[in-house]
């Protein structure tokens, strides 16, 4: 969840003191000329510890975020990610993709607000990892139309924003080649009811057999019509049972969970979502492409 923000976009950032000359030639920042920039480009969701020690955001109501997210993650991925190709999904300011970058992986962060990918892109310059780390302002759909696919997909704190999110989830899913790690908030409860064809299960009932549907642990998300924690952009919530059943659904296979209401997953080749055999035309259509039925 994040906080309602102030928009204040500044791409060119002034600093208004002069840095100085080490003694080899190198430019010092200084911690007044940093804290201003940092100012400038407020506000900050991400609290990004910078290789002079100043902190983006040190007072963030979330507390040392989302470093300690990243402390959960970090083990269940290889150390070394030279020559994989990552993708983060609502990379905000990038802290996840300096920490991919600084294992040596090239990165692509994608976000739709023209705000936090200012603050990504002066990061990067500050951990001096433009040559790894690429921001570009892109919807998540927008995926649809590249042929990119990503050794990692980081898809963190995004599902529940999105007004579409299996149709989000279907895209992303077809990107992943490796792994995937997949955020996003949950309603509580970790229950798991199984089932699987409720036709089959009661056939005498058939489609009227809906009761099950309201057992705890069926596949559920709430909906937001209006605001959640004072955000307008918050949409769905869905219950654990709901998410492990879409990531299924959508070609994927949960590996573990490196923390709470998160989930490794990889392609399950033995279960491919619908969208990459039988139901194609409906992904295609969805997303603008050429379909088999275009005749309107
Ligand atoms: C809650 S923040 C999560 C940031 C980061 N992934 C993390 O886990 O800390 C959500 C981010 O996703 C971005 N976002 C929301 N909807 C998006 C969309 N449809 N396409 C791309 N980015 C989106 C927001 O601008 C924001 O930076």
């Amino acid at each position: 969840m994040m906080p309602v923000k102030e928009k204040t976009t500044t791409e060119n950032i002034d600093s208004n003191e002069p840095n100085l000359l080490a003694a080899n030639g190198a430019e010092v920042r200084q911690p007044s000329s940093l804290n201003h920039e940092i100012r400038q480009l407020g506000p900050w969701f991400h609290n990004l510890h910078l290789p002079s020690g100043i902190q983006t955001a040190p007072d963030h109501a979330f507390g040392d975020f989302p470093a300690y997210k990243w402390q959960q993650i970090a083990a269940h991925l290889p150390d070394e990610l030279t020559g994989w190709r990552a993708l983060d999904i609502g990379c905000n300011a990038g802290f996840y993709s300096f920490e991919l970058a600084k294992r040596g992986a090239q990165v692509l962060g994608i976000d739709c607000d023209p705000h936090y990918l200012a603050q990504a892109r002066w990061a990067a310059r500050q951990f001096d990892l433009e040559d790894r780390v690429e921001f570009k302002q892109t919807q998540i759909y927008d995926l649809a139309h590249s042929d990119l696919t990503f050794d990692l997909v980081l898809f963190m704190g995004v599902f529940y924003h999105l007004r579409y999110p299996l149709l989000g989830l279907d895209i992303v899913a077809q990107k992943v080649k490796r792994l995937m790690v997949f955020q996003t908030m949950t309603l509580p409860g970790e229950e798991v009811y199984a089932t699987s064809d409720l036709a089959l299960t009661d056939a005498a009932n058939g489609l009227n057999n809906r009761e099950e549907m309201h057992e705890r642990g069926w596949p559920k998300m709430a909906f937001i019509e209006d605001t959640f924690g004072s955000d307008c952009t918050n949409w769905w919530v869905a219950n654990h049972a709901g998410i492990e059943a879409m990531l299924r659904s959508s070609g994927l296979r949960v590996l573990g969970y490196p923390g709470h209401e998160m989930y490794l997953c990889e392609p399950d080749p033995d279960h491919p979502s619908c969208v990459a055999t039988w139901n194609a035309g409906e992904l295609l259509s969805a997303t603008g492409q050429p379909s088999s039925q275009p005749n309107l």
